[in-house]
């Protein structure tokens, strides 16, 4: 089902979207809707743009893409440290991809926004039997399993947004400042592969970079791009009042609106169907899109949403975020990417390496291995060799803290040690290391390409 005419609210229209809290008190709600409604927008449409045009390089094959940040941000986790750690594996991971496919590469945060999750159970039995909401993000509600942490509360929106121009601030005066300097960068990188049991391995590209900034140096280049990046934020777009209210006329363009709460807005693999009310609410806004594709889409699935999301086909608008599992990406992607190179959808594909692969640890911890993530990101690429088609980019859940909530990578976090140090309040990330293990091996087949 579709609506005749896109208005921001027009996704109210349709049967009520999924995975929304039960807000118990709708003045409470109302007013905070109005008073988001009034806050500052987060991003200038101009900037979306941007990122659309950037992103059309990347369909083309022209550029790659990392999308990486907290599988959800928290208020109690938030920090000016913690931002800036993140950033820094970002810009680790970008300079050896940068270096390795010898395209630029396209950096977006998972940050500034990402506070609300899906989750499979509506609710939750306490162990007093009280039934309560499930935990959703930080957006919605609190995650202590008591009623009242539980209970949604409408005021969590404004927070959300405060943090968000928090953060927002912070990565937009690391980004242009001097910290995203490439040489301070490629030095950091230096530290790791000293450090690393895999460092022989990684010396190469290491090296490799070395010898290119030196010639840049002779050669007395010292232009402001190597001095500064472009860093753009994005989120899944679950909690569609607060996307709503956050969603405005661009000032330059009257007929164009764009949800200003982040750069770039994915739909969920549990929310993507083509008549839902959050591809109805996507459908509309001016901001790059990306839809998570899991391993039961269909060819029919894709296309549609294709078409729903960019009938126009314009390059940069739509990235498919592929999340197969380790097992299944081999046979389940090929289909829909020759599919959507013979419709003619000019996406961008990338690779979402870590929700297909979550398993239990001994201890019933969630967790995800290293191997699993990196086999993904092999069969992936492999697709795409045999296909034909270029494999845009990486989406992986990490964080710059020293966290053990993903087993293996070269330091080789085993299960008896998860307890140290597992803090995610959602999915395990990878923690900075195994986060720059990935670059360098996913660097190693970039470079063959
Ligand atoms: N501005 C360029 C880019 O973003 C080069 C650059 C500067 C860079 N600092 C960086 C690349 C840090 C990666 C990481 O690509
Ligand atoms: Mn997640």
């Amino acid at each position: 089902m579709t609506v005749p005419t896109w208005t921001p609210d027009s996704w109210r229209r349709l049967p009520p979207p999924a995975q929304q809290p039960a807000w118990p008190d709708k003045a409470e709600l109302d007013a905070a809707l109005k008073k988001l409604a009034t806050r500052p927008p987060l991003i200038y449409a101009g900037e979306a743009r941007s990122l659309t045009s950037d992103l059309a390089m990347a369909a083309a094959g022209e550029a790659f893409v990392i999308q990486a940040g907290d599988c959800a941000e928290t208020f109690a986790e938030f920090s000016p440290n913690r931002v800036r750690d993140v950033l820094k594996v970002i810009l680790q991971m970008a300079v050896v991809l940068t270096w390795s496919s010898g395209v630029p590469t396209i950096k977006v945060g998972r940050i500034a926004g990402q506070f609300a999750k899906p989750r499979s159970q509506e609710t939750e039995v306490l162990a007093d039997g009280t039934t309560v909401e499930a935990y959703r993000g930080d957006m919605v509600n609190g995650f202590a399993a008591t009623a009242q942490a539980r209970r949604p509360d409408p005021a969590n929106m404004l927070r959300a947004y405060e943090q968000s121009a928090e953060t927002l601030n912070l990565l937009r005066a690391f980004a242009k400042g001097g910290f995203a300097d490439l040489a301070a960068v490629h030095k950091w990188n230096r530290e790791f592969v000293a450090s690393s049991r895999e460092g022989e391995r990684y010396e190469a590209i290491a090296s490799g970079i070395d010898s290119a900034l030196r010639f840049m140096n002779a050669c007395r280049i010292d232009a402001r791009s190597l001095h500064e990046v472009d860093l753009y934020s994005s989120h899944e777009a679950l909690i569609l009042p607060y996307e709503e209210a956050l969603t405005r006329q661009d000032s330059t363009a009257k007929d164009a609106w764009y949800d200003c709460s982040a750069h770039m807005l994915w739909v969920g693999a549990r929310t993507r169907q083509p008549t839902s009310a959050h591809v109805e609410f996507l459908s509309g806004i001016g901001n790059p899109l990306g839809c998570k594709i899991d391993a039961t889409a269909t060819i029919d699935d894709v296309l549609r949403i294709c078409e729903r999301l960019n009938p126009e086909r314009r390059a940069g608008r739509l990235t498919l975020i592929s999340r197969m599992g380790k097992d299944r990406v081999r046979e389940s992607l090929p289909p829909l990417v020759a599919a959507v190179a013979e419709a003619g959808h000019p996406v961008v594909w990338m690779c979402d390496p870590m929700h297909g692969n979550t398993v239990r640890s001994d201890g019933n911890l969630k967790t995800r291995r290293f191997e699993d993530i990196f086999a993904e990101v092999e069969g992936y690429f492999e697709v795409h060799k045999e296909a034909g088609t270029w494999p845009g980019g990486l989406h992986l859940e990490l964080t710059g803290e020293n966290v053990t909530e993903c087993l293996g990578g070269s330091d080789n976090i085993a299960d008896a040690d998860l307890d140290t140090c597992y803090l995610t309040a959602c999915d395990p990330r990878l923690n900075a290391r195994q986060a720059l293990d990935l670059a360098f091996r996913a660097g190693e087949l970039l470079a063959r390409w």
